[in-house]
């Protein structure tokens, strides 16, 4: 199927799962429930759960399997980045084409609804049913340590302490790792697990996951120094204004690119095993790299 097709058609079946996980704007607190659904149905690219539900696929599984855990994994990202744009932290005032959650229900309603929104991920995660290989325990605790203390808020709390100074490419590459590559690994192997893969499967993807994950963000670095606002649908060149270690500031444009192209060289190899069934998965990576937003 073409790319632009098969990516509509995915978004749609997230968002109607999404429709169905989620509190309706009706259900008490209603301001609560309307900032939920405010930025999880503002239009984000929804490449998590698209990856979760083409690495199920890619394993022999059912979309219908995967969906939870590509609902669950769409949850955690937008709660992260209704946080990430506070006042407190990255301050910005756009997202996905509208004015930020804090600038439309105030920090507090805007904090709140980022913490339901992580509480909810984790009971649509529980209502999964369980693989053969990987129990509801067994999601749960992959879910909950890419998000927690170690990787994603981990990684959150290293870019803020990161801000303003000249970090070592190592340094940088951690944050990168933790703050955007695990969730986006975790989305991948949530979907393998739905699966049953393979150790053997499960191994091979999240070689893939890491690549196309920290690719992801070298990515989101550039774009933020070569796109414009109205294309990204979030403030442009915020990072050079805030001094954030990046990649286009640590190593230029050019080695930067480079290195989005080697990652994604890495995750094609990762995929060799699946033969066919691993091209969804290539094209999604391809895609992950040409992105202009
Ligand atoms: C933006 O993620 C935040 C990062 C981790 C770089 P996306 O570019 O996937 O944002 P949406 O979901 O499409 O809005
Ligand atoms: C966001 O990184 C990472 C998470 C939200 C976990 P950025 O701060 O670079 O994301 P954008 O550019 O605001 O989307
Ligand atoms: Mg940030
Ligand atoms: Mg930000
Ligand atoms: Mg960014």
């Amino acid at each position: 199927m073409e790319l632009a097709a098969y990516l509509t058609q995915r978004t749609k079946v997230v968002d109607r799962a999404l429709n169905r996980f989620l509190p309706k704007e009706t259900v008490k607190p209603v301001t609560l429930h309307k900032a939920m659904r405010y930025s999880i149905f503002a239009g984000g690219k929804r490449l998590r759960p698209v990856l979760t539900l083409a690495a199920a696929e890619a394993c022999g599984g059912s979309l219908d399997a995967a969906l939870p855990a590509a609902c669950a994994v769409e949850c955690i990202h937008t709660y992260s980045l209704i946080h990430d744009d506070l006042p407190c932290m990255d301050d910005d005032d756009l997202r996905r084409g509208r004015p930020t959650n804090h600038k439309v229900f105030g920090d507090g309603v805007a904090v709140l609804a980022g913490d339901a929104l992580l509480t909810v991920a984790f009971e649509i995660l529980a209502k999964a049913a369980p693989s053969k290989r990987y129990g509801t325990a067994a999601q749960i605790t992959e879910l909950a340590h890419a998000s927690g203390s170690r990787w994603l808020v981990g990684g959150q709390v290293a870019d803020l302490e990161g801000e303003g100074k000249k970090l070592s490419g190592a340094d940088l590459q951690y944050i990168h790792r933790c703050k955007t590559a695990a969730l986006l690994t975790s989305s991948i192997r949530l979907g393998a697990m739905s699966a049953n893969a393979t150790p053997e499967q499960l191994k091979a993807l999240t070689t893939f996951g890491q690549s196309v994950g920290l690719a992801f963000q070298v990515i989101d670095d550039i774009l933020d120094v070569t796109q414009s606002s109205e294309k990204l649908g979030k403030t442009a060149g915020k990072d050079v204004h805030a001094q954030k270690a990046t990649y286009p500031a640590i190593h230029g444009l050019e080695k930067s690119r480079k290195e989005a192209h080697r990652l994604t060289a890495l995750a094609h190899r990762s995929l060799a095993i699946f033969g066919g069934k691993g091209s969804d998965l290539r094209a999604l990576a391809d895609y992950l790299l040409a992105r202009e937003y």
